[in-house]
């Protein structure tokens, strides 16, 4: 007379030898595609700043600062956590991406803020750009490789932030972003 436990299956904590799907996400990976598409947003709004439509404009900026808003919070909810347990010597790169994050955050409540008609726009979109230029680069040409030299398992955390990528990303064009 056993009763079912509602479901046995309480995620076993051992990595899952099958692989996700198609092919696994490798975290790293997953990240560098995001700073291509935000830089390709980038680019569309700078070549296109003085003929776009204000709307089209508040279009283009409102994706950016959503897609990095997600980007930003899988990195801090995951990616650096993971990295500062088991990279060694990355915690001043760490220490730096979080005050370079912040910078973009403030930047991203202001084009949020902001008003396409207002001289203040495009430059808060542009340098909101710069800042993530530059925080790419150092992501990618040092943290990174740092990081894929340490050898730490990245399939499993990759599938791991694609799952919240995509829960971040419900929350947030379901329009349900609070700051
Ligand atoms: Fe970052
Ligand atoms: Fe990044």
């Amino acid at each position: 007379m056993k009763t079912k436990p509602k479901s046995a299956s309480k995620a076993k904590s051992a990595p899952a030898k099958r692989a996700q799907s198609k092919s696994s996400t490798d975290a790293i990976t997953l990240l560098k595609t995001d700073h291509k598409e935000a830089t390709a947003m980038f680019r569309q709004y700078e070549a296109g700043k003085d003929k776009l439509s204000d709307a089209r404009k508040t279009k283009i900026a409102g994706d950016i600062c959503d897609a990095l808003t997600v980007h930003m919070k899988i990195e801090e909810e995951l990616f650096y956590p993971a990295v500062a347990e088991e990279v060694d010597g990355a915690e001043d790169l760490l220490a730096e991406a979080k005050v370079e994050h912040n910078s973009c955050k403030r930047l991203i409540d202001d084009v949020t803020g902001g008003s396409p008609g207002s001289d203040e726009y495009d430059a808060n979109v542009k340098v909101l750009g710069e800042y993530i230029s530059h925080h790419v680069d150092e992501e990618e040409t040092e943290l990174f490789p740092k990081v894929r030299k340490s050898g730490m398992d990245l399939k499993s955390l990759g599938a791991e932030m694609l799952a919240r990528k995509n829960d971040k990303a419900d929350m947030i064009f379901g329009g349900a972003l609070a700051g």
